[in-house]
Order: C-alpha cells, then structure tokens, then sequence
C-alpha cells in the first residue's frame, strides 16, 4: 500500500516530466518558426516602374555541397488567388498563375540547383507593388521569405531659364514627390511647383524659381519617400524666349 507522501512524490515526478516535454515542445516550436532556412538578399526593394526586377530567394544551404533534388518553388502574392510563380519536377507549372504576371516571370533552373530561387518580374506595373512570398521545398530543406516589393519612378530635372526665372522639369516621378530649392550654400529658396498625373499614375513635376541671379548655382531636391534626387543648375544667360507648353 503506497502511503500519502509516496503518491505526492510520484506525482511531483510525473508533473515535473510532462512540464518538461511541454517546454521543449513550445521551445522547438518558437525555434522552427523563427528559423527559416530561407532568406533573401533584400526584403524590402524598390523596383523602377515599366523596368525589370530580381526578387531574391534562396535555401541556405552551403552552395558548394548543395545539390538540391526535389526542388519545388512557388512565388506567391498577398491577397492575390493566383500564383505568381510555380517551379517543380524541373519545369516551369504556370496553370494556376494569375493572367496579370502571365510572361512576366521567370525563375533561373541552373541556379535552383544550387538553392537559389530568384525571381525575375518583368516590365514592373503600379500594381506589382506588395507582400510576395517565396517558399522553397527540396531535399536539402525547405522554408518561406516575405519580400514587400515597393514601386517608384525617377527622373533626373531638365533645367531652362526664362526671363530670369530657373524652371525644372522632370518627366517621371512616382509615387508623387515634393521639390526644394536651395542655394549653394544650402538656404531653402521659395519656389513654385506643379505636379500633372499622365493616364498610367506617373507624375510630371514642373517647378519654378524666381528672382535668380545670373552666374549663381541653384539646387533642385525633389524627393519622396522611396527616392530623392538633387540636381544643380548654374544659371548662364537666357535660354529660348517662349514660356514652354508643359509649363
Ligand atoms: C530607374 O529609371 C530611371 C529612368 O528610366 C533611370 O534613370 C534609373 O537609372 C533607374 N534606376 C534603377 C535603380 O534602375
Ligand atoms: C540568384 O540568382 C540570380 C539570378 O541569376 C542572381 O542575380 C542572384 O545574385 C543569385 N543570388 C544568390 C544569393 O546566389
Ligand atoms: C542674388 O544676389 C544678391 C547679391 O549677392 C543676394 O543678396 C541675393 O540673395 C541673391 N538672390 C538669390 C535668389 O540667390
Ligand atoms: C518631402 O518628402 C520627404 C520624403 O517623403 C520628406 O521626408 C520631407 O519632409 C518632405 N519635405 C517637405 C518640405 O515637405
């Protein structure tokens, strides 16, 4: 007969080892999570609208002993029932792509073997931007990565004079910025902007300033929140004599 301290005893041990089993379990678990054996080169680009982007992807793994079997990549996008990309049996399997990246995609098969999963996405669309994610599933491991791919356009400013006034101009700026002017010697000058959005999103920024002064230099900081430009512009003698029409 096992008297009361010896089922006190027996059940401290029993407690003692079920905490334990539970604790390792939740610690695997938080570990499996957290490490990926997936990653990317960058997780956060910037693709230049209408130009074409690498989304990085890859297995870490030792490249020199990677010889992958089994590779299986699907490129996904957040909110979007379609895929972006599926690579698996050592072909491309596009059935379930969604019609908007339909010949835009491509993943490169000589380096799948090798773990890496890049993602090529031609002629970048507005829409493009967003959460993607690859995941990648081989015999050397498998994994997932998110990557926010954000969308811009940039251009350098063309600058003109016109009856003393220093106008610059810049065809192409997305999302849409705002322009500074300073001196030479960095004080902020005053001067007037316009923004027109063509049919695709894409601002044309137009900006004005005046007085100016013949032989000084000026700079034009035009700026949003994913690039920022700054050109000089040193004033020489009037250009053409006619305001232009983008003006
Ligand atoms: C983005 O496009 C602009 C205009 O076409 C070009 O000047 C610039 O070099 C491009 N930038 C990148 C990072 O590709
Ligand atoms: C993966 O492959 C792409 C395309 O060939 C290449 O640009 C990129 O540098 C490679 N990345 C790694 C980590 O090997
Ligand atoms: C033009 O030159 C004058 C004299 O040097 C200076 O006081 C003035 O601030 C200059 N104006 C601009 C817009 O640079
Ligand atoms: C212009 O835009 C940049 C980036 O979004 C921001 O940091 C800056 O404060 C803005 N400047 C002005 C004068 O609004």
């Amino acid at each position: 007969m096992a008297s009361l301290g010896q089922i006190i005893f027996y059940s401290m041990i029993v407690l003692i080892v079920l905490f334990s089993v539970l604790i390792i379990l939740l610690l695997a678990l938080a570990f499996s999570g957290s490490s990926s054996e997936v990653s990317s080169t960058n997780t956060l680009p910037i693709a230049n609208l209408s130009d074409d982007i690498i989304l990085s992807c890859y297995l870490n793994v030792k490249l020199e002993l990677a010889k992958l079997r089994e590779v299986s990549v699907t490129w996904e996008k957040k909110d979007l029932k379609g895929l972006v990309h599926h690579y698996h049996d050592g072909a491309d399997d596009l059935l379930d792509q969604d019609p908007q990246f339909k010949g835009r995609t491509q993943v490169f098969p000589e380096a799948l073997g090798k773990g890496n999963a890049s993602l090529l996405l031609r002629d970048v669309k507005k829409r493009d931007a967003g959460e993607y994610t690859c995941k990648i599933s081989s015999s050397e491991g498998k994994g997932t990565v998110d990557i926010n791919l954000r969308t811009a356009a940039f251009s350098a400013p063309k600058f003109t004079v016109i009856k003393g006034i220093l106008f610059a101009v810049a065809n192409r700026w997305f999302p849409k910025p705002n322009v500074t002017w300073s001196d030479e010697a960095g004080n902020t000058l005053k001067g007037s902007s316009s923004f027109v959005q063509n049919s695709a999103g894409i601002y044309r920024v137009a900006s004005s300033l005046q007085p100016i002064n013949i032989s000084d230099t000026y700079v034009c900081r035009i700026e949003n929140e994913l690039v920022s430009a700054v050109s000089k512009a040193t004033v020489s003698v009037d250009g053409d004599s006619q305001i232009p029409d983008w003006y």
